[in-house]
């Protein structure tokens, strides 16, 4: 069973990020920057938020972070993204999510100017997306992450079918929409399932690659996966376990123990999909940077 390393491709990507950050400062004099807006003191975001500011000052890219209050007005954010879509040293905004209950997360996404939107959010993206317009709109961090570690491990696609679990908006819907379009990486026979899906199993079996992003640990179980398939886990689940130091573990939404053995490759959790996503979000934000300069 192949591993498909997660944590090593996004090392190899960030140094390929920071050689090309480099090179367009040699040539322009100026670099990119990314601007994280948070609201309110939710410890998961402001652990990712901390991670995406470090990556990016490491590959040489201006880092901004806004932190707000969790009682700030929608209208005061919107204002502060408005002003960030007419600063020319803003090649991408991201919005960190949950927002507090007072602020309409979709009025937010229509806030941000679609050429800012690193996070792929945007409908004018994601519909971009949908018509296999890849190369005019950004995409959603963690489907492209999928999508970069699919292609660099060669993983065969072409005419196989995709089972996607999980129908976010951030995840589920791009993903699908991806291993639909005729690319290298993709060009697949797609089924979605979700919350609602009668039979779940009945479809995860026929699954030559199986992409799980359903937010609960250990979903996924061998008698679910068909043998050779390739598992891609998205989940990162806080499980209970006594014998760690912080008490608690990270797992994915598969059962890892009882599908390895069946499955030709797999991503694992710690390790797979997440280190991908903040390389992407990286990688969104250089190409803004120059498709707004013209590079
Ligand atoms: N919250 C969890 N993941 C993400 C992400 O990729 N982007 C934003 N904006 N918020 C998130």
């Amino acid at each position: 069973m192949l591993i498909i390393d997660g944590k090593k491709v996004s090392l190899d990507l960030k140094n390929e990020l920071k050689a090309s950050v480099e090179n367009y400062k040699a040539i322009t004099g100026k670099v990119p920057g990314l601007t994280v807006i948070i609201v309110g003191q939710d410890p998961a975001s402001q652990v990712y938020v901390r991670n995406k500011a470090k990556t990016c000052k490491e590959i040489g890219m201006i880092s901004t972070v806004i932190e707000m209050p969790a009682d700030t007005a929608e209208k005061h954010l919107l204002d502060t993204i408005h002003e960030l879509n007419n600063d020319p040293a803003v090649h991408g905004i991201l919005v960190q999510q949950p927002l507090p209950k007072q602020i309409d997360e979709f009025a937010v996404t229509l806030a941000i100017d679609p050429s800012k939107d690193v996070d792929g959010f945007h409908p004018e993206n994601l519909g971009r997306l949908v018509m296999g317009h890849l190369d005019k709109c950004f995409v959603s961090c963690t489907p492209y992450g999928i999508l970069e570690l699919l292609g660099r491990y060669n993983i065969e696609t072409k005419g196989k079918h995709c089972v996607v679990v999980g129908r976010s908006n951030i995840v589920g819907k791009p993903m699908a929409n991806l291993m639909l379009q005729k690319l290298d990486a993709t060009n697949c026979t797609v089924t979605i399932c979700h919350s609602a899906t009668q039979n779940i199993p009945f479809y995860t079996k026929q699954a030559d690659i199986l992409i799980a992003a359903i937010g609960k640990a250990g979903f996924i179980t061998a008698d679910m996966v068909k043998p050779g398939a390739v598992v891609i886990d998205v989940g990162i689940n806080r499980i209970e376990d006594p014998a760690t130091k912080s008490g608690y573990r990270l797992v994915g939404d598969v059962d890892f123990e009882g599908v390895s053995p069946i499955a030709s490759a797999m991503t694992p959790v710690p390790g797979g999909v997440g280190p991908m996503t903040i390389a992407m979000l990286l990688k969104n934000t250089l190409q803004s940077f120059q498709r707004i300069n013209g590079l």
